[in-house]
């Protein structure tokens, strides 16, 4: 595996790669790497990509400093798994490569009510930051296709957005040409998706942290036979007898995240949860075929 901290150096790379036909897969992470990331590394490389991986912790995608401090960082085992799962090229820039000048000089794009609904509304901010740091990835990287966890439902709808509001660049890169894969969600054997943020649990807390993902299935099984209001009752008092509390439980069209009052058999949808248990958010959602 290739590491490159700086952005021309990783660009002129793959401009030569990609001149010698190269196809570029990107997994775009924080760190703190995990299975679920790994899964997205073997699909792109399963599919005769170049795999190139970012670790970088983007500030400007936490409205909670704190929750930024308390990040968990493993750079030294990301890179000793990255290689293991033979992942090509890694991209570890500092900030000051990501954001020449800081921040305020990266183009910010609007993202209308995607960005103000659910993770938006409970993270002001936070998809902005978002967008801005894919953005500023995607003109290094220039990738073909970017591969996503389904685990954050909205952020892959938010980076879809980005590549269709993205303007083509002088060297004739494309963003709106990018494929988007948006991969399973990888779990434990208790059904909680993988996520750095559960290191940070408690053993206590790990015991009932499957409790989200229950929910889940319960809400995908019961839509033919009960009212969403009722099970989503059902669902909140289920997870606040195991110490969580609830900021969403949501029905959406699976399509464009419009939120539903009740379920609708004749359209796709995705049922989303986010709870918090101790000083741990988790997020998780369920396609409903
Ligand atoms: O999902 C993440 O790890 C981050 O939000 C991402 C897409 C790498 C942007 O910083």
């Amino acid at each position: 595996m290739v590491i490159f901290k700086k952005t021309q150096d990783i660009s002129e790379f793959l401009a030569g790669k990609r001149s010698g036909g190269a196809r570029i897969g990107f997994i775009p992470t924080m760190g703190a790497l995990h299975a679920g990331h790994i899964s997205l590394i073997s699909q792109a490389r399963e599919k005769g990509y170049l795999t190139v991986c970012s670790i970088f912790l983007n500030p400007t995608q936490f409205n909670n400093p704190e929750d930024l401090k308390k990040y968990p960082v493993s750079t030294d085992s990301d890179i000793q798994l990255l290689i293991s799962s033979q992942c090509d090229v890694l991209f570890l820039p500092d900030v000051e490569e990501v954001y020449p000048g800081g921040p305020d000089n990266v183009v910010s794009y609007g993202f209308g009510e995607l960005e103000e609904i659910l993770e938006g509304a409970k993270r002001p901010g936070h998809f902005k930051g978002v967008g801005q740091v894919v953005g500023r990835l995607l003109e290094i990287v220039e990738p073909d296709t970017i591969f996503l966890g389904q685990k954050d439902y909205q952020q892959v709808m938010i980076i879809t957005a980005l590549c269709r509001l993205m303007l083509q660049d002088t060297n004739g890169f494309r963003p709106s040409d990018i494929r988007i894969e948006r991969c399973p969600t990888v779990r434990e054997a208790d059904g909680l998706a993988m996520s750095s943020r559960n290191r940070r649990l408690t053993e206590p807390q790990r015991a009932v942290a499957g409790t989200i993902y229950q929910c889940l299935v319960s809400i995908q099984a019961k839509q033919y036979n009960s009212r969403f209001e009722t099970v989503k009752r059902e669902c909140g008092e289920i997870l606040a007898s195991k110490g969580f509390v609830t900021d969403y439980i949501a029905i959406a069209d699976a399509r464009d995240l419009r939120l539903l009052e009740e379920y609708d058999k004749n359209i796709p949808m995705v049922a989303l949860i986010a709870a918090s248990i101790g000083k741990i958010r988790l997020i998780d959602n369920l396609l409903m075929d």
